[in-house]
């Protein structure tokens, strides 16, 4: 017997912390309308004092699976996709394994990016179409904000602290996944990275300081064009048109790049979900929080045709084609 995995749960969390792009004009020199114009961003979570990847991840975790009626010790894997995790050993999900109580889940982390979260979904279905799986948490989780360096206005304007999750369960009918795409340039791997302590030590920061490093203009030229040829690409494999597309999830990195690569599609902008004004860019955590407002929102009813599509560093991207059917469960 085959099976198939479909979306039942869904659930997001932002820390409590707001900051305002009039915050940031008095810890940086910037301006409210320098931000709007060249990102749209308004306005950014930031992970509390007390709080990290894991556990932002737990309470959006707890959230989907509260959606989905599924008991934590009924999970048989967790996957966290993160760029910030609470320690370099020891996987985020394996912390959140343990918070929720999923005694019989496996737990690892993936690292690809802002697209690690659709990596993650994919990896999740395929355990489930193996048979090795039935029930699987899949998190994007990120506090990115603790690696920016808040003198560097090029990169402290642009990114936000959050969490979203999703919960994939098998059925024996059909799936809502139609399909995928996943691709990597490491070549570009310079153009957005933070440093590791466990590099070459020729590669260390001559300040010892462990920040995010952005060539902004060449993550905007790629992102534009490698979000469109994904999103063509993989509704193409399938035999479908882009205007079949019921909403558009592009990953929420600057409006900019958004509405650049909706123009290119043909896309118009209702069907477009947007963000990026009230959190920034979340990296990984990004299309779940996006994919989990839209539900909340009623932007995605039952059968609606749903198109996932992230780029990131590495350079990394990768595109989903759902056709959202959480009732076939
Ligand atoms: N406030 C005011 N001025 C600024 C700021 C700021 N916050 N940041 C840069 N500037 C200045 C620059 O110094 C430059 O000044 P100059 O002309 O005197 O040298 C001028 O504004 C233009 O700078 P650009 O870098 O060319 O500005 P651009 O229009 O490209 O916008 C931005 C910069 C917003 C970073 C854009 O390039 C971008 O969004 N790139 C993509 C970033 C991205 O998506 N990153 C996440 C990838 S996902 C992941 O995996 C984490």
């Amino acid at each position: 017997m085959s099976l198939h995995g479909v979306i039942t749960g869904w659930g997001k969390y932002l820390p409590q912390r707001v900051l305002t792009n009039q915050d940031l004009e008095r810890i940086v020199n910037t301006s409210d309308e320098w931000i709007l114009t060249r990102t749209g961003i308004r306005e950014r979570r930031i992970v509390g004092d007390d709080e990290s990847v894991s556990t932002m991840a737990v309470e959006a975790g707890r959230r989907a699976l509260e959606v989905a009626h599924l008991s934590p010790g009924s999970l048989d894997l967790i996957i966290v996709a993160t760029l910030s995790p609470d320690k370099l050993i020891v996987a985020s999900a394996s912390l959140v394994q343990d918070a929720i109580g999923a005694k019989k889940a496996a737990a690892f982390d993936v690292v690809a990016g802002c697209s690690g979260f659709i990596y993650a979904l994919a990896t999740a279905y395929q355990f489930i179409a193996s048979g090795a799986y039935r029930n699987i948490l899949v998190v994007g989780s990120e506090a990115v904000t603790r690696y920016i360096n808040w003198e560097d206005r090029g990169t402290c304007v642009i990114f936000g602290d959050g969490a979203g999750a999703v919960v994939v369960q098998a059925n024996e009918q059909a799936t809502d996944m139609l399909h995928f795409l996943m691709g990597s340039d490491g070549s570009m791997a310079r153009a957005l990275y933070v440093p590791s302590p466990c590099d070459k030590l020729t590669e260390m920061p001559q300040d010892g300081h462990l920040h995010l490093l952005m060539e902004g203009r060449e993550v905007f030229k790629f992102a534009v064009t490698t979000m469109a040829e994904a999103s063509r690409q993989v509704v193409k494999e399938v035999g479908l048109q882009l205007s079949d597309i019921d909403l558009f999830i592009p990953h929420q990195a600057n409006d900019r790049i958004i509405q650049a690569a909706a123009k290119s599609l043909g896309i118009p902008r209702e069907k477009v979900y947007i963000n990026v004004d009230r959190y920034g860019n979340l990296s990984a955590a990004s299309p779940p929080v996006a994919l989990c407002e839209a539900v909340e929102e009623g932007r995605i009813k039952e059968d609606d045709l749903v198109l996932l599509v992230a780029f990131g560093a590495g350079f990394s991207w990768a595109a989903m084609l759902l056709r959202w059917s959480p009732g076939l469960a």
